[in-house]
């Protein structure tokens, strides 16, 4: 039922969708094509706008609405560069999950893609957590109000919610502390986004990282466009003792928020933001693929060592080894590891010796199925 829910989302939605796409940014530019490395454009962006903004940003309660209120009123392009940190968040989020959705259409999460999913579901919760701190960053008025709410929030979760309300604000009040904290988990956080990214690609040979330079440049074009038609603006300058009248909270990341103001139960809320990640979490072990088992397999004697199918396997299931053998005129010879063997044939492609198969599906099955799905 999963299989063929996957299976007919790709044929009916995410195949034509992509051959739309081809038509109109050709083959070489397609964004599906590039689904992960759009986010590493926007953690460009907003690495870069973030640094020109930290350099004005003041982390007290006397001084943080002010450098705001400089940053966006007097500073020469500076509510250019924040609105460009703001719509680049919002991107990243988009891209994010535009990407975990292809990863899932596509059905190339599970088995030997579980790292890359497991540390993704990780990335998200990281960006997220990245992205609302700033929100809160900002502290006008509506920022301040969204800091009351997610403390209170937090104070609701049973046993601990105490603590992790006084973590969040550095106190049973909102402080100076409190602004320590959120520039804390606004800088320290995108630390840990940088290990986890790198443990993101550790099972993926040849990640593509970075779009090509021209659709860089297309998305770099739209953010500008998009922030000089819709700036963003600054709120009224905080009163500790008020909530604000009006919310305008970003749906992407302020989304508990959102809908505690709208009158959903702490409860509920608090399971949503804990069930969404576990079910991510656990997504790839309900269903098993069929096929699993089978591996490719090194014919020892006909494997000259060339290395090609070293070089083409995406999942770094080959590694090369000593051959240790005196009767063999070859010195090197080719290891399949089973437990990141994807199935996928390509060395089997590779190979222009014939020394690697998979069983029950040997070189000439693999040919067909790529002329099949060619004339396709
Ligand atoms: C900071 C956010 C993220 C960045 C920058 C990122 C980046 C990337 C890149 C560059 C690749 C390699 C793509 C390729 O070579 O074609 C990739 C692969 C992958 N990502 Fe992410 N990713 C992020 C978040 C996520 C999330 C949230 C998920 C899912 C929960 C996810 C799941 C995967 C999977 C399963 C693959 C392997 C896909 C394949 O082998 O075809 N990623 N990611
Ligand atoms: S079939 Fe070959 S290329 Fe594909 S993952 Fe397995 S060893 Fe690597
Ligand atoms: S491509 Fe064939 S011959 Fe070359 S190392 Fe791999 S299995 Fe051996």
């Amino acid at each position: 039922m999963y299989t063929q829910l996957i299976g007919s989302l790709q044929k009916n939605v995410v195949l034509p969708l992509e051959k739309v796409a081809n038509k109109v940014f050709t083959q070489s530019y397609n964004p599906f094509y590039y689904h992960g490395a759009l986010p590493n454009f926007f953690i460009w962006v907003l690495f870069i706008s973030g640094l020109l903004l930290f350099a004005y940003y003041t982390p007290t309660l006397e001084r943080a609405y002010n450098t705001l209120s400089y940053i966006t009123h007097e500073l020469p392009f500076g509510n250019a560069i924040r609105s460009m940190h703001r719509y680049a968040s919002d991107g990243m989020m988009i891209f994010v999950m535009l990407h975990m959705l292809r990863v899932w259409f596509t059905d190339r999460y599970r088995e030997y893609r579980i790292l890359p999913w497991l540390t993704g579901v990780i990335l998200l919760s990281i960006t997220f957590t990245i992205g609302l701190s700033g929100y809160m960053m900002i502290w006008d008025q509506e920022a301040v109000t969204l800091t009351y709410i997610t403390a209170n929030f937090l104070k609701q979760f049973p046993v601990i919610g105490p603590s992790l309300s006084s973590l969040l604000l550095g106190g049973e009040l909102v402080s100076d502390f409190t602004l320590t904290r959120l520039l804390f988990l606004h800088l320290g956080i995108p630390l840990l986004l940088m290990f986890f990214l790198w443990m993101h690609y550790l099972r993926i040979t040849r990640p593509v990282t970075d779009p090509p330079l021209a659709l860089n440049l297309v998305l770099l074009g739209g953010l500008f466009l998009f922030c000089g038609v819709f700036p963003v603006s600054l709120g009224d300058r905080p009163n500790l003792q008020l909530v604000s009248p009006t919310l305008d909270l970003s749906f992407l990341y302020a989304w508990p928020q959102y809908l505690i103001t709208q009158g959903w139960s702490t409860g509920v809320v608090w399971l949503l933001v804990l069930g969404v990640p576990v079910g991510l979490l656990i997504l790839p072990y309900i269903q098993k693929k069929a096929l699993r088992g089978q591996f490719a397999q090194v014919l020892d004697s006909s494997c000259t060592g060339c290395s090609l199918c070293y070089h083409d396997c995406p999942y770094e299931a080959i590694t090369m080894v000593d051959r240790n053998d005196p009767t063999s005129r070859f010195k090197r010879l080719a290891i399949v590891d089973p437990g990141r063997c994807a199935n996928c044939g390509l060395c089997v492609g590779a190979c222009a010796f014939k020394a690697i198969e998979i069983p029950r599906r040997d070189s000439q099955d693999v040919l067909k199925e790529i002329e099949m799905a060619l004339n396709s």
